[in-house]
């Protein structure tokens, strides 16, 4: 279906920890929402045409609104400029894009949802709608700035990591399930490359079914401009090479079908 380009209206926004800030947005793109997809969120400065491809962190049907949460990256980015919006501002968004986690497979299964940095966001919509057996959140951060734990810890068991040991155990997502010698049928994951590398290989040595959502610099973000591609096993049907569009056939992939 072709997404149209729609005004989003700012309904709140706050900073959860440094240089991380979350965003309610009002769109009709809420509607149809699912965790795992996302939205291409445009600036109200003309230097900047390319939007910014940003997960789906909460959905809320019932009000028609969608929760970004977003790194700024730098001075005179577009994140900043995002940062500086307040309620009642205005931008442009098209919406959502991407396919999202296949989370009803999950039904009757224990699962690690894994989100690591700026990949954590995304996984708190999926926890919330996943109805499994077991809910194991294992959540990696940098430093004692846990942001989104509190929400988490309404939908799941909470693992968490940081790199400097301030809090959970130290070091990363994959440390934590050893130490906490967790197990899991299926695995849902978001974060880093090289995070999902370890996470994928863990999947693929234990014969354990894993989605990754994977992250790429992308222009278009409707799969025009092939800018996103990932390495896949198989041939893609439009391009005939070994590639796949992130914005369009991902940006969750089952681990066994990419190359990371
Ligand atoms: C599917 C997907 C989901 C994402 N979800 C989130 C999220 O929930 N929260 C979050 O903070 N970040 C997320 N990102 C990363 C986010 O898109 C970039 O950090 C952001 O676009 C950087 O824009 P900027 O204005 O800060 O930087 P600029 O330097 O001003 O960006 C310049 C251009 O490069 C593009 N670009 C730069 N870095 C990236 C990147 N890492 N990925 C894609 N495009 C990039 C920008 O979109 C823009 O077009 C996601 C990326 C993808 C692909
Ligand atoms: S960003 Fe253009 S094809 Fe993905």
């Amino acid at each position: 279906m072709e997404r149209q380009r729609e005004q989003a209206v700012v309904v709140l926004q706050e900073q959860l920890a440094d240089g991380i800030f979350s965003m309610w947005i009002r769109c009709q793109a809420a509607e149809t929402a699912k965790p795992g997809q996302f939205i291409s969120m445009y600036t109200n400065d003309g230097s900047k045409l390319l939007p910014r491809p940003i997960s789906i962190c909460e959905i809320d049907k019932e009000q028609g609104m969608l929760r970004v949460v977003y790194r700024v990256t730098g001075e005179n980015t577009g994140t900043k400029q995002f940062s500086e919006m307040k309620a009642g501002d205005t931008l442009p968004i098209i919406g959502p894009l991407g396919n999202g986690f296949p989370y009803e497979l999950a039904d009757g299964k224990r699962v690690f949802l894994m989100g690591g940095g700026i990949g954590v966001p995304p996984i708190l919509e999926l926890a919330k709608q996943m109805r499994c057996e077991k809910k194991q959140i294992v959540v990696g951060y940098r430093d004692s700035q846990t942001f989104l734990k509190e929400e988490f810890e309404q939908n799941g068991e909470v693992y968490i990591s940081t790199e400097d040991g301030s809090v959970g155990t130290k070091g990363n997502v994959m440390d934590a399930i050893r130490e906490q010698a967790l197990e899991a049928d299926m695995i849902y994951a978001c974060g880093p490359t090289p995070m999902l590398r370890a996470i994928k290989q863990y999947a693929e040595e234990n014969n354990i079914v894993c989605y990754i959502s994977l992250e790429e610099r992308m222009a278009c973000g409707i799969g025009a401009c092939l800018a996103c591609v990932c390495k896949s096993k198989e041939k893609d049907h439009h391009t005939n090479v070994n590639n796949k569009r992130i914005c369009k056939d991902g940006p969750v992939f089952l681990s066994t079908e990419v190359e990371l």
